[in-house]
């Protein structure tokens, strides 16, 4: 079965094609083979390929820059789905999407379920969630599947920049203030192939389509992450040393975009629908850390 993967060279994208099932025929189109806010360009390239389902993981991700490029960011992260939903639409196709966290205000202090209020805080997030709903207006067949804090041994990454970090100093002050999943961007890869398996082989009944949340656990903060990436790192010699880290607030550390002080993403409906469980984001960090090293 033909599946398009747009944005393929990104942190999920490369997860998706080096850990694409057999019965996928993947074509995998970077941004220089396919400008996703290029509505004709999208249209040309879904209607020639005729692929049976599309998994975007394309995505304009530098969040802060995003403050300044909110009208760039939003023709890739909004107005891009509806561009990429019509023209699957009108093949046929069913297209898997991936979205944020940061869709929401993070003023929560219960974990978030699909149903519950977006408010994003920053271009980012109102990028993102206008893509969602130029996806759901446009292409009644898609899965939305909202994740956070992704990381990989491959691009730009919290856990590639404290390693950076930890070389250079020996004190490090990381943000303890703000909640949420770090998430492996293999373990997010894989869920989205067990939801085109699922798919696949209930074609003709009804699929469950719609918004699904999928983060990894447990709970962290972001200095609990940097924690356990030194003590993993130092245990397996990419780091000589471990750095001390200091826990600091937002307020210490202020950055152009605002980020959601809560941004737990309750992942029960993705388990009771498909039986996808949320990965142990320690493990996940275990295997990227494996990855660099081997590098
Ligand atoms: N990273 C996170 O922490 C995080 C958290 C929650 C949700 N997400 C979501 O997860 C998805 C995957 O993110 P990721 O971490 O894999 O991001 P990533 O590593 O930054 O990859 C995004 C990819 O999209 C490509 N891209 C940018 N503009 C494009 C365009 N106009 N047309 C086609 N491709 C374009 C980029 O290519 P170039 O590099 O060539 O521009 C890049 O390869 C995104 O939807 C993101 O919003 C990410």
């Amino acid at each position: 079965m033909r599946v398009l993967i747009t944005g393929a060279a990104g942190q999920v994208g490369t997860a998706l094609t080096q850990g694409a099932p057999d019965w996928a025929e993947v074509i995998a189109l970077g941004s220089h083979q396919l400008d996703v806010s290029d509505e004709a360009a999208v249209s040309t390239t879904l209607s020639r390929l005729k692929p049976r389902l599309v998994i975007n993981a394309a995505a304009y991700t530098a969040v802060d820059r995003a403050e300044a490029e909110e009208q760039r960011a939003g023709e890739i992260n909004g107005l891009a789905l509806g561009y990429l939903g019509a023209a699957a639409a009108r093949i046929g196709a069913p297209v898997f999407h991936i979205s944020t966290d940061y869709v929401f205000s993070g003023y929560a202090t219960e974990p978030y379920v699909e149903i519950a209020q977006p408010g994003p805080r920053s271009a980012y997030g109102r990028g993102k969630l206008a893509g969602e709903l130029q996806l759901a207006r446009s292409c009644r067949e898609h899965v939305i599947l909202r994740t956070s804090w992704v990381f990989s041994a491959h691009g730009s990454n919290f856990v590639k920049t404290m390693l950076r970090l930890g070389r250079e100093r020996p004190e490090l002050r990381v943000v303890a203030d703000q909640l949420g999943g770090p998430t492996p961007a293999d373990s997010i890869a894989a869920a989205l192939w067990q939801l085109a398996q699922c798919w696949r082989q209930g074609e003709g009944s009804e699929f469950q389509w719609g918004i699904y949340h999928f983060s990894g656990s447990p709970i962290s903060s972001w200095h609990g992450f940097a924690s356990e990436i030194f003590s993993q790192a130092y245990a397996r010699g990419i780091l000589s040393t471990v750095p001390e880290v200091l826990a600091i607030t937002t307020a210490e550390f202020p950055t152009p975009a605002e980020r959601p002080a809560y941004s737990v993403l309750d992942c029960t409906k993705l388990k009771d629908t498909f039986a996808i469980e949320q990965p142990d984001w320690r493990t996940g960090l275990s295997r990227v850390l494996d990855e660099i090293k081997g590098a």
